[in-house]
């Protein structure tokens, strides 16, 4: 089930992100701070044209709208949302090279299982018991301990309230949510997105964009009356759509369900609600991402494996070549009323609401992504190479809508009036909205390469006959083959 691993494949990935532009270390030429990243102007552009497919996707709803919120916090609001408390990371030093371990990663790589959210005396006993020892010099381990993954701040002097940096953007939403309900029109339910930095000491960040220290999440929160969670108005539409979920009972197995909402909702007992946005979550991925089918599943979390808040939790994952397997790229939350109980209590703010002549506090469906996971993960399923050493192809086959450029725009000469016709055409093009990438060196053959490598699908090359029946060549980038169209039909090939 879980691909077998090109452990190349994040070298090379990693290498063509550098080289080209799509991101790199942060703060390079100082020699980095690990799990910190930029994005280069490909990258930049593959992620804000990611977001806006998000956007289009899950704020298509009357009742959902997209907020923004600061990235500092005051520590009340981490009291009440429970991550001071609960916000922990399992660390375990080495006894003899001094380096602290994420405790339950080592012990996944040295017993090649899962142990996520096992408390530290478990994973102390894991450790003795299996004689686990550092990855790094295969000294002693000492007991796993605990470290809160937020980063305090200093705020003026430093006297007064203790700021964090956000670990999750869910909460800037949270403490908002009583102006935007009475803003807009008290109505449940109530959509309140944001895309936005969120902030994690991670002991070990590692894999690219996967594991990092600040990294970008678009979630999107349903506040919801908790008597309707059994009900979705549009289910019907739905019933009949096929839901590709790993349950924990498929673990043994390792096989994935296939099974279609309704049965979802009957056999599994997810509420309705719930089983709603699974299929929206995965429409995204198939219908409009077109990630191929076999690359993704809903994975259900058990009770030690869920986040504190949440009461239902599956993870969304896709199966990744470059890390050997299923990665959690996102996950749909119910987090019931623990936030706004939370929130209610700490801050003295009546967080219910009256509906009906009824009082209660809402509910919380949390859609949840994180944008850089979806951007690697489109770079490893989109990377392949083709011919021999002599004469390889390297080709990013990123869907049409995710492309860093519409077009690809050669002059085939720099003169004779085929410069002047190429911006002619690069000008009209703009004026109708594509994104064009212009280039007037090298050889044909590199400049369709350089353009195969970051993913440009389509190349027009101006030449002479250009200037005598006002036609071009388009070059796919996938099966390279190269058609005559004129001028004015261009943009159909988009
Ligand atoms: P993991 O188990 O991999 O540590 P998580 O379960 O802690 O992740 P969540 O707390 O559910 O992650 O965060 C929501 C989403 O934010 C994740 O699905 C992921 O896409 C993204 N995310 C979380 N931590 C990181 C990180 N360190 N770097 C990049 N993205 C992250
Ligand atoms: N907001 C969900 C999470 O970060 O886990």
């Amino acid at each position: 089930m879980d691909i077998k691993k090109d452990s190349t494949k994040s070298e090379k990935i990693e290498d063509l992100a550098k080289r080209r532009g799509f991101f790199n270390q942060s703060s390079e030429i100082y020699g980095s701070l690990s799990g910190l990243y930029d994005y280069g102007f490909l990258g930049a552009s593959l992620k804000r044209k990611w977001e806006a497919l998000w956007r289009k996707h899950f704020l298509d709803e009357d009742f959902a709208f997209e907020i923004e919120t600061t990235n500092i916090m005051p520590e009340p609001v981490f009291r009440a949302s429970g991550h001071l408390e609960n916000f922990i990371d399992p660390t375990t030093r080495c006894k003899k090279c001094g380096t602290v371990h994420r405790a339950d990663h080592i012990i996944e790589e040295f017993l090649g299982e899962s142990f996520e959210g096992l408390s530290a005396e478990k994973l102390t006993e894991i450790i003795h018991r299996h004689r686990v020892k550092c990855p790094k010099c295969k000294g002693q381990l000492e007991d796993a301990a605990t470290l809160n993954m937020m980063f305090p701040l200093t705020i003026g002097t430093g006297e007064g309230t203790k700021p964090y940096l956000r670990p999750e953007t869910a909460q800037g939403v949270y403490v908002n949510f009583s102006r935007a309900f009475e803003q807009l029109r008290k109505k449940l339910p109530l959509g309140l997105a944001l895309i936005g930095k969120a902030y994690r000491n991670e002991i070990s960040p590692r894999n690219l964009l996967i594991r990092q220290r600040e990294f970008t999440q678009a979630e999107l929160q349903i506040f919801f009356d908790p008597e309707r969670i059994g009900v979705h108005e549009r289910f019907e539409q739905i019933a009949d759509y096929k839901l590709r979920l790993f349950t924990l009972a498929d673990k043994k197995s390792n096989t994935i369900t296939e099974i279609t909402c309704k049965d979802a909702a009957a056999k599994l007992k997810l509420p309705q609600f719930y089983v709603y946005h699974l299929a929206k979550i995965q429409k995204f991925y198939l219908d409009v991402l077109k990630l191929p089918i076999d690359k993704f599943r809903f994975r259900e979390l058990s009770e030690e494996e869920r986040a504190f808040y949440n009461r239902i939790h599956w993870d969304i994952e896709i199966n990744l070549e470059s890390l050997g397997g299923f990665k959690e790229i996102g996950g749909l939350h119910y987090r019931t009323d623990h936030d706004l109980k939370g929130h209610g209590k700490i801050s003295g703010k009546d967080m219910s609401i009256s509906i009906d002549d009824r009082r209660f506090i809402p509910n919380v469906l949390e859609l949840s992504f994180g944008v850089d996971r979806n951007v690697y993960a489109l770079l490893d399923l989109s990377y392949h190479e083709e011919g021999d050493e002599k004469d390889r192809r390297i080709v990013l086959r990123l869907p049409q809508l995710l492309s860093p450029f519409d077009f690809a725009l050669f002059p085939l000469v720099n003169k004779d009036n085929i410069p002047e016709k190429a911006q002619e055409i690069k000008k009209m093009l703009k004026e109708k909205g594509f994104g064009i990438f212009y280039d007037d060196s090298g050889s044909i053959g590199r400049r369709y390469r350089r353009m195969d490598e970051i993913g440009v699908a389509k190349c027009i090359t101006i030449d002479h006959q250009t200037l005598e029946d006002s036609t071009v060549t388009i070059r796919d980038r996938d099966t390279m083959t190269q058609i005559r169209v004129k001028i004015d039909d261009i943009s159909s090939y988009i």
